[in-house]
């Protein structure tokens, strides 16, 4: 089922996401929902609280390129109570959100990064990424401590953003 997204600046996106403690069903049917939901609007990730769900949950799913871009539901990465181990260097990268929908713009992040993580049945694992699989991980698991990437704009693109942001609401 598709759900609906929410759009910045609604306060459920500052909200901070609880840790998961039951791998069940419900679960299952929140990840398959935020997959559905995440590919209708051609998302590369989608975090839970975006469907306004406040679990540490997220999904990252990158459209294969020599593939037409698609994204098969096998291919998605499903993260649950993500923990950092390690972060190190630095880099920028064009980012995007289904929350704050047609805007784009450079932020910076961590190069690479190694994290823990549990999935749907709550086995744990580590991965580790130094190119744009790290810089979605670091956009979603801003999303769960209640950050949204504009954020970590400088004081005068905020600025900028948010007066053509208001403009855009009023449509
Ligand atoms: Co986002």
């Amino acid at each position: 089922m598709i759900r609906d997204i929410v759009i910045y600046p609604d306060k459920k996106l500052k909200e901070k996401s609880k840790e998961v403690e039951e791998f069940n069903e419900e679960l299952h049917q929140l990840l398959d929902d935020m997959y559905e939901t995440m590919v209708a609007k051609n998302g590369v990730g989608l975090a839970a609280i975006q469907v306004a769900v406040a679990l540490r949950v997220l999904i990252i799913n990158i459209p294969q390129e020599d593939n037409d871009g698609a994204q098969p539901k096998e291919n998605t990465l499903e993260v649950i109570n993500p923990v950092f181990l390690e972060m190190d260097g630095s880099t920028k990268f064009q980012e995007g959100c289904l929350s704050v929908p047609g805007y784009y713009e450079d932020v910076n992040r961590y190069k690479s990064i190694k994290l823990k993580y549990q999935d749907r049945y709550g086995k744990e694992h580590i991965i580790e990424d130094d190119d744009f699989l790290a810089i979605a991980l670091q956009h979603e698991i801003d999303h769960l401590d209640g950050k949204v990437f504009i954020e970590k704009l400088s004081i005068i693109k905020r600025k900028k953003f948010e007066k053509e942001w208001k403009k855009k609401q009023k449509k």
